[in-house]
């Protein structure tokens, strides 16, 4: 079965390293494979809205942010439909038929969703539409029948959701209507939840924790020179500890043996380099050093591209609206199979033609 590959982000700010090795790496090599029928990356401002309701400006202005973002790390637009889902109106429909299959229990024990109500204080002002964002983002995976969703590990919750939804649906009218989705993890681990520079669980935008993919030069230094190590690594004669060490984990994460063949040949690689902190005698200046050229080299042709596009606004706006149409379609054939399957084709009711 050839691929069709979908996955989407929300535009409430720029993307980070974080979005980077957890899935835009991974939307990258798809691209290069080649081997899909279609590829879309949908910029969910309908989702960024369910905890944004009064910060419509913010997820309005991102919007073309996360566009650029995509373009500038080498998203192409000739292979891949990039479009913003407030303009394919069907996901909403779509959304309400799904409703119908998912209890409030369930959904309140997704755990990503559970996470961020608690993150988000929550308590006694949850909206229903954020509750609710698992199932509508089992309408944007249905309405492509998409099979295969590049995501990071946060996004496990709802892909199982979206599959139990897919199932109940096709077992509720009895036909092989929608698409079970599967999600893609990035091979290494590493890559999977990058922590924040602050070393907490996970970089975010509202823990001011990120390096972003736009980050100027000495902003990446700055960053880098600040990370989290081991604490109680004060001299350098000390013993470091790796583990929780977010230096160890970026670079994990990000460098490679031509990183070391470039920026630090007296190592050979990540773990000749790891052996030396855990036996004392590395300092984190040197770490952080290295570290700083891997992020370097690889963000500045992005910083690059990036402020060629920012030249021309207006033509990204015109791909993602014209991409907006053409992707409607596609949804609304999903929807009227849907139809067509629940028996809510009504014009088959009227006897004779006219
Ligand atoms: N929830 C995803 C995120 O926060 C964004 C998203 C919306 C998505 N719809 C999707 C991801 C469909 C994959 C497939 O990053």
């Amino acid at each position: 079965m050839k691929k069709i590959i979908l996955t989407a982000d929300r535009p409430t700010g720029n993307l980070h390293i974080g979005h980077y090795v957890g899935s835009i790496a991974n939307r990258l090599k798809l691209q290069e494979q080649n081997d899909y029928e279609k590829y879309y990356i949908m910029i969910a401002d309908t989702q960024a809205l369910t905890d944004n309701a009064d910060n419509v400006d913010k997820v309005k202005n991102n919007i073309i942010q996360v566009a650029i973002d995509y373009l500038s790390a080498g998203i192409d637009p000739n292979k891949v439909e990039i479009f913003i889902q407030s303009q394919v109106p069907e996901l909403a429909e779509m959304t309400m038929y799904f409703m119908n299959l998912v209890t409030v229990a369930r959904l309140t024990r997704n755990p990503t969703v559970k996470d961020e109500i608690k993150q988000r204080g929550f308590a006694n002002s949850l909206p229903v539409g954020f509750l609710c964002y698992p199932i509508s983002q089992a309408a944007d995976i249905c309405a492509f029948n998409a099979n295969c969703i590049p995501v990071g590990e946060d996004q496990l919750p709802m892909l199982e959701q979206a599959r139990e939804i897919v199932r109940s649906f096709n077992h509720a009218y009895g036909k092989e209507v929608l698409t079970l989705p599967e999600p893609l993890l990035p091979e290494n681990e590493a890559c999977r939840r990058l922590p924040g520079i602050d070393g907490g669980l996970k970089m975010s935008k509202s823990a001011g924790n990120c390096i972003y993919l736009k980050d100027e030069p000495e902003e990446i230094k700055r960053k880098v020179m600040s990370a989290y190590t081991d604490p109680n690594h004060i001299k350098i004669s000390d013993p470091g500890k790796v583990e929780g060490n977010v230096v160890f984990k970026y670079l994990d994460a990000f460098a490679t043996d031509e990183s070391f063949k470039k920026f630090l040949p007296e190592y050979k690689n990540l773990e000749e380099l790891k052996a030396h902190y855990r036996n004392g005698g590395l300092g984190d200046v040197k770490i952080k050093l290295f570290l700083n050229n891997v992020l370097q080299e690889l963000l500045a042709p992005i910083r690059e591209r990036r402020k060629a596009l920012e030249k021309d606004i207006d033509s990204i706006y015109k791909m993602l609206f014209e991409n907006g149409k053409k992707v409607r379609k596609i949804a609304g054939e999903t929807i009227l199979r849907m139809k067509e399957a629940m028996g809510l084709d009504y014009e088959k009711l009227l006897k004779k033609e006219n």
